[in-house]
């Protein structure tokens, strides 16, 4: 059968972090992967992040045993807390199922082999994903058999949302649909509906007895504020919209390769969500046996630690508050430094770690090939890769490429 195996093509994201590891090239930046750099271009341990592991490690207890199936209570219950609001209705109800995952992915995962099994699908096994999404959104759905179908999203004239578009589409979509949506921070685009487009949102997706799908990956890195970056997840809650969330620790506490993340599926009643966690435990052991626990260790000292939660919340503003003070400096160049063609004020306000710069496919490419300034080639660039020093390459290096 081995001739049956065809050569796969690189990740799209990851194949840029391997090339510009092996680019030797002085003035190379990444701004592929959606990964927090400090202003010297390093990945950041969060101080809080240190602060936990010493903790952690100087415990005589510490050991390393399975967790439960669905993961460290301590941990999930504070997840479902920091995402839900610790006076959610549905947490003092006992309505929320909660699993610890491999990070977002491995949430995203666990909840669409959910869905599959146990959603009672009207029609066609279909998730509805905005356009554009995260790449990999298409291809874990369609490997346990949901096919991803599009909404209208991202307006290119606008560089904002498409309200009327997505809107249309969930009128369109047949009833019971799932859709997935990003509670805040969008990737790739950096574009977010405010809360009123929300509440409209939420109006149809009522009406038309949809079903939310929230993939939260970047709570706190919006607003720099973990509860403002969750309200559209609090606002469905509160509205009794049948859904589900997934969360991931990756980019809020620069956890990326600890994988720790988890998946809340909200529940009519604590019956029902009691049914619901043993069937995601059953699904859980089959996949993973039980989740990892260093870092689920780590953020359930953090987030159940009032001072480790309070410094937790100033890292993250660190962080959030880098990334706009370079979307500042990188509009300014573009337009009073370089006078770059085009009009950019986008870029300071989409939010989050991306900026969609509306660079096209070839001018993309351009920046990877003659600038070596890595990039997804649907414009997507991650903020978190510019910095004092090389921010003007960039957008001396964009202005080129626009001006072809
Ligand atoms: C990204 O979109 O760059 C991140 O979410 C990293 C990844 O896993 O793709």
């Amino acid at each position: 059968f081995w001739q049956d195996v065809p050569l796969a093509p690189p990740d799209s994201i990851f194949k840029l972090t391997a090339a510009y590891n092996t680019d030797s090239y002085p003035k190379k930046v990444n701004l592929g992967v959606g990964a927090y750099r400090d202003n010297d271009g390093k990945p950041w341990v969060l101080p809080v992040v240190k602060k936990a592991t010493e903790k952690l490690l100087s415990d005589p207890l510490y050991n390393h045993e399975y967790l439960p199936i669905t993961g460290l209570p301590e941990f999930t219950s504070a997840a479902a807390k920091l995402i839900l609001g610790p006076d959610s209705s549905a947490i003092a109800d006992g309505r929320v199922a909660s699993a610890q995952t491999i990070s977002g992915t491995g949430a995203c995962h666990l909840a669409a082999l959910f869905l599959i099994k146990f959603y009672g699908f009207n029609g066609p096994k279909h998730v509805f994903l905005s356009n554009p999404t995260w790449v990999n959104h298409h291809a874990l759905f369609k490997n346990v058999g949901i096919t991803p179908v599009e909404y209208p999203y991202y307006d290119p004239h606008t560089f904002g949302l498409d309200l009327q578009g997505f809107k249309t589409a969930l009128e369109n979509a047949p009833p019971r649909s799932v859709i997935l949506m990003h509670p805040c921070a969008h990737n790739p685009t950096g574009v977010d509906p405010t809360r009123e487009q929300w509440k409209e949102l939420a109006e149809v997706i009522i009406a038309k007895h949809h079903y939310a799908f929230f993939d939260c990956a970047y709570q706190g890195f919006a607003s720099g504020d973990l509860d403002n970056d969750a309200w559209a997840v609090r606002y469905f809650v509160e509205k009794k919209v049948p859904m589900l969330v997934c969360q991931s620790f990756a980019k809020n506490a620069g956890l990326y390769g600890e994988r720790v993340g988890a998946l809340h599926i909200i529940s009519p009643g604590q019956d029902t969500a009691h049914r619901v966690k043993s069937q995601l435990s059953v699904l859980q052991r089959s996949e993973i046996s039980t989740p990892p626990m260093h870092g689920a260790k780590l953020m359930a000292l953090i987030l159940n630690d009032k001072e480790l939660f309070e410094e937790w919340k100033r890292d993250i503003k660190t962080m959030a508050h880098r990334i706009i003070s370079m979307r500042e400096e990188l509009y300014r160049l573009l337009t009073e430094g370089f006078e770059t063609p085009g009009s950019w004020d986008h870029i300071t306000r989409q939010i989050g770690m991306f900026s969609f710069t509306g660079l096209n496919a070839a001018q993309s490419q351009a920046m990877n090939d003659k600038a070596h300034v890595y990039m997804t080639t649907n414009g997507r660039i991650s903020m978190a890769g510019l910095n004092t020093s090389n921010v003007r390459y960039v957008a001396e290096s964009v202005d080129k490429a626009v001006r072809g």
